[in-house]
């Protein structure tokens, strides 16, 4: 198992996984888009060759917010997707960057349960954000996750003593 930065080049196997795992999967043309778009990044995560998942950030500043994650269906539940997020936190503590956001659909249970695990916080709900069939819209659930500890004594925010190194090198 590898773990290397997404790129342009992968964009037609990336949207094919997307829309497997998604209702309103993202097309070729989003991630031809979205893959070169400033402040925005990918780590995918092969074996022999076959994608088994990526996750897509963007970075603004001191925050960063996960665009989309996805682990192909007969990957998961095997550690795989906290494999990918914990490279990203590393990458992100690395470069100082403070919190973490993502959107989860509510009626994701996996995924909610999966951000919670990994010590998301609830900041709030967006009301009709996703679509779902027979025209029907769904709640968003935001989330933060806080990548540094608070230390008053030390005037500001220090890099967590269980960061993981950061598994590759990305520019
Ligand atoms: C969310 C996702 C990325 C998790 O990847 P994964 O490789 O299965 O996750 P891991 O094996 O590292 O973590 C497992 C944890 O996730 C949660 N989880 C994963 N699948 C679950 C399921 N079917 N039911 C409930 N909880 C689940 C649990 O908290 C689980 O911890 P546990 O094993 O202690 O119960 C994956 O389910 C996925 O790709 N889903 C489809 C796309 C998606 O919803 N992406 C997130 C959009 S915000």
């Amino acid at each position: 198992m590898t773990l290397s930065p997404l790129t342009l080049r992968d964009y037609r196997e990336a949207s094919t996984l997307h829309q497997e795992a998604f209702f309103t999967g993202w097309s070729d043309t989003s991630f031809q888009e979205l893959l070169q778009t400033p402040h925005t990044f990918g780590i995918q995560m092969r074996e022999k060759e076959n994608l088994l998942g990526y996750i897509l950030w963007r970075e603004i500043e001191d925050e960063a917010e996960i665009l989309t994650f996805v682990i192909a269906t007969h990957a998961r539940q095997k550690g795989r997707g906290s494999a990918l997020l914990n490279a990203l936190c590393a990458r992100l503590k690395r470069k100082e960057i403070q919190s973490l956001f993502i959107e989860v659909a509510e009626d994701n249970i996996p995924a909610l349960s999966f951000y919670q695990k990994h010590a998301f916080t609830l900041l709030g709900k967006r009301k009709n954000y996703y679509a779902r069939e027979n025209n029907t819209y769904i709640c968003a659930m935001t989330f933060q996750k806080k990548l540094h500890e608070y230390l008053p004594k030390q005037k500001g925010f220090i890099k967590n003593k269980k960061d993981v190194d950061d598994p590759f090198i990305m520019k």
